[in-house]
Order: C-alpha cells, then structure tokens, then sequence
C-alpha cells in the first residue's frame, strides 16, 4: 500500500515519487493551495495540494481531522523560509498527485496533541485516539524498546523465557487475589497470579537454571500513581548464585538497559544501603537520594526537657525523636508552615514543631521558635550541631511513635525535597538491604512477612525461632529515585526451614499444606539454592518517560477505581452463564 511512512522522508528521497498513508494531523487552506500534514507513527510530514490537480485538490477539500488517507506525491525541497528543522521532514514536502481516502472520521472527543488537558476517564475511553498522540507513541516506543534490550541481556546471559500458568492458585505477595471461578470443578476457584514467584521457584527445583518472564501480574489493591491492578514485572530467578551475584547481574542489566535506551549513565556500582540506615537517615525504605535531607536522631538531647511531645517519646523505646535541618528553610512563611504541619497529620503527626536559625553567633537569642523556651541554650546548641544547621536554615522535629515520626518525616523531606527545588542530580539507584524477616502486625497479634514467606533469613533456625522479630532477610530491593523498581530474596530451600517460617507466620500445619502443600513436596526433591527477583516494568518505563504515572505507560490501564472505561469492565454476566458457574449473586445484578 505504501512505499514509506510519513515521519521517514527527508532530503534522501528528494525528486522521487512515493506513497503513504496516515491520519490527517491538519489541514490548512492558503488562499488556493492546500496543506495537509500527515502523521503515522513514525512522525508527519507535509502534503501541498495544487489547485492544478483538479480531482485531487477536490478531494483535499474535503478531509477533516483524523481521515485516513493514502496520498501519492513527488518529494521535493520546502521553499526558502518554511524550513522546519524542528521536523525530521522539515526539510521537504510531498506534491501531492493522488489522494485516497480509506476512511473518515468523526471529530475527535479531544485533538490529538501532546500538551492537552483532557480528563483522564475520557483519554481511557476513547484511548485509540489518546494513543494517535506523539507522547504517547514515545511512551509506547520507549517500552518496546526496554522489553528488547532486558530481553536480549538476559538471552545472552543464559536465561530462558519461560511462561507460567495466570489461572493458578493464591500467591501470597500481600494484596487480595482476583478469583475465577471454575466451571468443570463446581464451587472452586482459581486466582490469578500476584506473581508467579512459587512457579519459578519450582523451576529451580526442576533444573532450568536461569528464567525470566515478562509477565502480568494480578492484585486487588488500593491504588496509586505507581499502582495497577494488573501491570507487568520483569520476573527472574537464578540457581547458584549469591545475593551479591544476583545484584551485581542485575545492576548491569539496569545500566545497560538505561545507557542504551535513554542514554543515561547510571554510574558505577550502585550503593548499598541497610533497611536500619533508611530509615534511620530518611524514615522509609525507598529513599530518593536526590534529596538532600535527613533526620537526625535527638531523642538523647531531649530526654529531660521541660516539653512533654518531646521528652515522652524521648523516653519509649518504641519513640522517635527527629531533628530535619532544611537549608534556606528560614524563608517558609507561617502560613508554609501551617501548610506543612497540615500535610503531615495525614501521616498522623500531632504537630510539627520547628526552629528559625537567624543566627548562629548569638546563642538562643539567634533561634526564632515557639519552643526555644523548653529546654536549655546547652540542649539546642548540641542540637544545632547535630543538624548542621547555619544560618538561614529552618529545622523541623518530629516526636511520636517511631513508625508514625518515620512516616511523617520522610513524607515531608520528600515534598520539601520537591517544593523547594532541593534536588541534586537526576538519578540516583540505591540497592536496600538487610530488610528485617518480620513486621509484627499489633492488630492481628502476629508476624507478617517482610517480603513474602519464602524468603530466606540470614540466620540459622534456631536464631529464627528464638527472636522472630530481630531476624534479617536475605531480601534486596533496588529503589530508583524514591520509587521501588525492583525486588528479590534469597529463598528458602529446604522444607524444615519453610515450614519453621509458616509456622511463625501463624500458618498452621494443615493450612500449610493445603496452600504450598506442592512448595513443600518440592523442597524435598533436591532444591537448589535459589533466588531472584522481579522488576516493576511500568514503574522503570515510568521513570525512564519521565511520566508522573504508570496509567501512561500502559495501553491500555485501569482508572483510579479499577475499571476500563474503554470496553467498560467489569460487566455484568448473564443468569445463565452464573447457573452454568453454579453462582447465585447476594444482590442481583440491575437489569
Ligand atoms: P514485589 O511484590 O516486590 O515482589 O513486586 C516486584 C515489583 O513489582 C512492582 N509492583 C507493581 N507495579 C505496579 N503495580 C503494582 N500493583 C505493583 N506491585 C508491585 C514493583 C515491585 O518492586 N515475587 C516477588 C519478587 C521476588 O521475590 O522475586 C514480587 O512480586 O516495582
Ligand atoms: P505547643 O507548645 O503545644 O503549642 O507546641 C509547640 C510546637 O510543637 C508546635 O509547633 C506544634 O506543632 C509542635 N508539636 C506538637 N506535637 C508535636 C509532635 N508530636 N512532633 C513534633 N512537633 C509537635
């Protein structure tokens, strides 16, 4: 049908003729002689209609936006002056000789232009033609190109792409399963994968060395910007190796992956940082290193001040007393201030307590805040110390629970980070590691796993059974920009130590057994020490397309409820379908 494609032609085939087909981007009448600009996917290039070609000037009169047409035409040199060199064909244009039209179009729900406001559930619905615009086409390339490039590191470095079944059985990686119900085996239900994480452990065991997958991933879950309830992981798992293999791999594979796509260089080895260091230095586990702030533990200084916020938590061992040294944060008004001690109540902060440095030379009489007056001019000065503090610098406190101090200042250096335009340097990896085995749940009573439950301890079974709560994984994860990108373990590969695991989960015996009962028997068999990890790939090509969520760089994604608005999912099903399913609805569905 067509020789080339729009975006392709240049000065190379000047004074030849061609064919192409697209979508009219826009037309222009110029007083007699017509413009079209035809756009594909490779780009636009110019189309002059003379009103010499009668029947085809004719037919150029009457397209509108968004008409699919196949125009033949001789390329020839743009006149002085209309040079385009932002256009990879601003350079020349096609006199058109024959026009075709191959479709029409009614007049798009929104233009398709990069820079548009248009409500998202719109864009969804109508996403063919949300997917017509150049930055979503960029977006869509640039993940074409980072399946190929992981794809081929891992085909030369001995991986096999192996596929794993999505009607399965319930992967625990700590969200709620999408159930399908089974017709051949009445009142049973299979659940689609939140990752095939127990599928590739047993390929281990069955001898295959090196998988990989990129593959869909199903979780019902309260989402986010970085969130879908079904979005695709780079899945990988290897025999052994250590952790630090498995980093230094898959480090690689990231660099590579950056240099070549986006041309960026990530740098030499990635740091690495202890889970007990993050969220020391910056209350979270996914810190983005380009912001340079950073709590500074005072609980010592403020054990015995005259300031209750301060000196309780001081004095619990489960307390956080934090100071956050903001340079040039002497500038935020009362009212930024409000605004912050606002933002991190939703956190559950009480309070948000801070000191103006004006001046460094004149003790306490340089410190403008309103609790200057609760402890000694020797506390604040070693305070100042601690910080760093000069002056011109504002220092915020943050005194609770620790998980609520941690979470509501690491929140708060995070917008501050953006808001005051803080950052330093455009990417910063970080690999986080020593992650604890168990988080203790207060309100159900009992440990929960970390990462997931088959997860490898760095200790042996006896250590784990004696302190559950101290024991570390041999988990990494690798954060990119404050974002997780990735994360793995070690895993358990013998059955005892797996079923010492459940056990401290609280999964007893039987339920072990109905649930991995297939993990356990496997174990027995041989396993070989393994481990591995998963990418998140829309979160990577989110960052890589520098977008602010993983919905664009999605075809086709789900909105904020869990819905596609596109082919309106989830739908109703027949009664008939249900009885054949052997299901009756609590609430039937509204005719
Ligand atoms: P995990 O649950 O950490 O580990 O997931 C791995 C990576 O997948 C991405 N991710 C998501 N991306 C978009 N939407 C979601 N709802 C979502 N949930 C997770 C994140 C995350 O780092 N089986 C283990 C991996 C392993 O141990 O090998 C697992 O799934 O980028
Ligand atoms: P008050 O003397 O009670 O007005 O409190 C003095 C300052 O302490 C105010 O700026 C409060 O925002 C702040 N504050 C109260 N509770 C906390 C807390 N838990 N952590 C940090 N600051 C707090």
């Amino acid at each position: 049908m067509r020789t080339h494609q729009c975006g392709e032609l240049n000065t190379e085939q000047l004074g030849t003729t061609v064919d192409i087909c697209g979508w009219v981007h826009r037309r222009r009448d110029h007083g007699g002689v017509i413009f079209i600009d035809l756009r594909d996917r490779a780009g636009i290039v110019q189309i002059v209609v003379d009103p010499d070609t009668i029947d085809t000037f004719a037919t150029a009169e009457q397209v509108r936006s968004e008409y699919v047409l196949k125009v033949s035409g001789i390329v020839r040199s743009r006149p002085d002056g209309t040079i385009n060199l932002a256009m990879y064909s601003g350079e020349i244009e096609l006199l058109a000789q024959n026009i075709e039209v191959l479709n029409e179009s009614e007049t798009p729900p929104f233009p398709v232009e990069s820079d548009i406001e248009v409500n998202e559930e719109l864009r969804l619905r109508y996403r063919y033609i949300d997917l017509r615009r150049t930055v979503m086409q960029e977006k869509m390339k640039v993940r074409r190109d980072v399946t190929r490039v992981l794809r081929n590191f891992l085909d030369d470095h001995g991986f096999f792409e192996i596929e794993t079944p999505y009607l399965t059985k319930a992967t625990p990686e700590g969200a709620r399963d999408y159930i399908v119900p089974s017709r051949t085996h009445q009142n049973t239900f299979f659940a689609l994968p939140q990752s095939p994480q127990l599928y590739k452990q047993i390929l281990m065991v069955a001898g295959m060395d090196r998988y990989y997958q990129v593959v869909r991933c199903f979780r019902d879950e309260d989402l986010r910007a970085d969130r879908q309830p079904e979005f695709t992981q780079l899945d990988i798992e290897t025999s052994f190796m250590t952790e630090n293999d498995i980093m230094d791999i898959m480090e690689e594979m990231i660099r590579q992956l950056f240099a070549t796509v986006i041309n960026i260089d990530l740098g030499a080895q990635f740091p690495r940082m202890t889970y007990q260091e993050a969220i020391s230095r910056f209350g979270i586990d996914r810190p983005d290193l380009r912001i340079p702030l950073e709590l500074v533990d005072i609980a010592e200084e403020m054990q015995s001040v005259d300031f209750k916020v301060f000196s309780g938590p001081a004095n619990d061992p489960e307390g956080r007393v934090v100071a956050m040294r903001v340079p040039t944060g002497g500038e935020l008004s009362r009212k930024d201030i409000d605004d912050l001690t606002k933002y991190v109540s939703i956190y559950g902060a009480k309070g948000l307590a801070y000191i103006k440095v004006n001046d460094l030379t004149t003790g306490v009489e340089g410190l403008q805040s309103p609790i200057v007056k609760y402890a000694s001019a020797e506390i604040w000065a070693n305070v100042l110390v601690k910080t760093g503090a000069q002056a011109g610098d504002l220092i915020f406190f943050g005194a609770d629970k620790a998980t609520i101090v941690n979470e509501a200042m690491g929140a708060l250096r995070v917008k501050l980070g953006h808001d005051l335009k803080l950052l330093e340097g455009d990417w910063k990896p970080v690999w986080i590691i020593d992650f604890p085995m168990f988080a203790w749940d207060e309100k159900a009573q009992r440990f929960s796993a970390i990462h997931h439950p088959f997860t490898a301890p760095s200790c042996s079974t006896e250590e784990l059974v004696a302190n559950p709560g101290a024991a570390l994984s041999r988990a990494y994860d690798l954060v990119l920009n404050g974002t997780e990108v990735g994360g793995g373990s070690i895993r358990i590969n013998r059955s005892a130590m797996q079923k010492t695991v459940f056990d401290i989960l609280g999964i007893k015996e039987d339920e072990a057994r109905e649930k991995f009962g297939f993990l356990l028997d496997a174990l027995k068999y041989g396993a070989p020490p393994h481990g591995g990890l998963a990418f998140g790939l829309d979160r990577l090509v989110m960052l890589m397309t520098g977008s602010s969520s993983i919905r664009d760089v999605i075809a086709f994604p789900k909105t904020q409820s869990a819905a596609c608005p596109l082919v309106n999912a989830p739908a109703v099903v027949s009664d008939e379908q249900l009885k054949e399913l052997g299901i009756r609805l609590i609430k039937p569905a509204a005719k």
